[in-house]
């Protein structure tokens, strides 16, 4: 079952490329680049990793991305991630970047856009995978920085797929970024948000209503409305899910209770993620062998989730189908 879960094609619709940022690189980019850490070795940096709940990880998260300055850095930290994807069969990644972590500490836009593009474009050619750019929102800074953000972004804006929301929920509803949210429509970009991790079913409303996305990113604190979930059936609007991240940063206890199984009994097109691999414990391979194993999901239902995140993707219809023959084609 192991082999299935990690070989089964599949597209992965929830990743911060910051977050895939391993110690091993981040000392090697603190080296390069002349960026102090205050940890002493890979194991120091791996034994900070444990988190109390999204705040405690987004601190050391923003810490760790610092040594992140060039365009190579970029370009070489979506590469190695592409490595992975293509070990775990990912066809398509359609990839989070949050640009005001790197523009508030003086690297352009165009430093972070160009060297995370370059490695899009070379995952074609190398692995066969395609993918699309999704810029973030941080949602802890203000709509009109949100707006600033993507004026920046738009003189270039066939290089990105969409806009996202993500960063610190509780406190901060879609409500602050309808201005955005709605000029990024305008523009022809796609919309997804971050909503119901942390934050309560509410926001995931208004995420869909006040922002008009077309996926929500986690949404499981969904099942504590009845009446959402009716219409997140109905309307089938993805759910990417993040298991391990879900378990790390304590929204639920352990794999075993999590709320995935119901979310699929309940007729949702949930789909599995991977959030922020490096700091989470696994890409997404390892987020389908884990939630396999702990929820004693069959093949079936593997196969299931892997069509969903296929069904999820932003491509035009024939490319749809194509990979979802991939995946009903599937065989160890
Ligand atoms: N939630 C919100 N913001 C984030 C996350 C997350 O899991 N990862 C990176 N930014
Ligand atoms: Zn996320």
């Amino acid at each position: 079952m192991d082999a299935f879960s990690k070989g089964i094609p599949k597209a992965e619709l929830h990743l911060h490329i910051e977050g895939t940022l391993e110690p091993e690189m981040m000392f090697e980019l603190a080296n390069r680049n002349g960026v102090p850490l205050r940890f002493k070795s890979v194991e120091e940096v791996r034994a900070a990793y444990e988190f109390s709940d999204l705040q405690s990880f987004l601190d050391i998260y923003y810490e760790g991305a610092r040594v992140l300055l060039k365009e190579r850095d970029f370009y070489d930290l979506a590469s190695a991630y592409f490595v992975r994807a293509a070990q775990d069969g990912v066809r398509r990644v359609e990839m989070f970047f949050d640009p005001q972590t790197h523009t508030e500490r003086g690297v352009s836009y165009e430093t972070v856009l160009e060297g995370l593009s370059r490695a899009c474009e070379d995952a074609r050619s190398r692995y066969g995978i395609s993918s699309g750019l999704i810029l973030c929102f941080l949602r802890h800074l203000s709509g009109e920085e949100a707006m600033r953000t993507l004026n920046g972004a738009l003189s270039s804006k066939e290089r990105l797929l969409g806009v996202g929301l993500d960063s610190s929920e509780r406190g901060h509803p879609p409500s602050k970024f309808v201005e955005v949210f709605a000029r990024a429509r305008a523009e022809g970009l796609r919309a997804v948000a971050h909503a119901g991790e942390e934050g309560p079913p509410d926001y995931i409303r208004q995420a869909l209503d006040l922002l008009k996305v077309e996926r929500i990113d986690h949404g499981v604190r969904c099942l504590e409305d009845a009446e959402l979930v009716a219409r997140l059936k109905r309307d089938r609007v993805p759910l990417t899910v993040c298991p391990l991240s879900n378990v790390k940063l304590r929204v639920f206890e352990t794999l075993g209770t999590h709320n995935l199984r119901r979310l699929l009994e309940a007729g949702l097109a949930a789909s599995i993620h991977s959030d922020d691999p490096a700091y989470f414990g696994g890409y997404i391979g390892e987020n389908f062998a884990a939630a396999q194993k702990a929820l004693d999901l069959s093949a079936d239902e593997v196969r299931t989730l892997a069509r969903n995140s296929v069904e999820a993707c932003f491509v035009e219809s024939g490319a749809k189908r194509a990979l979802l023959d991939e995946v009903d084609a599937f065989r160890l």
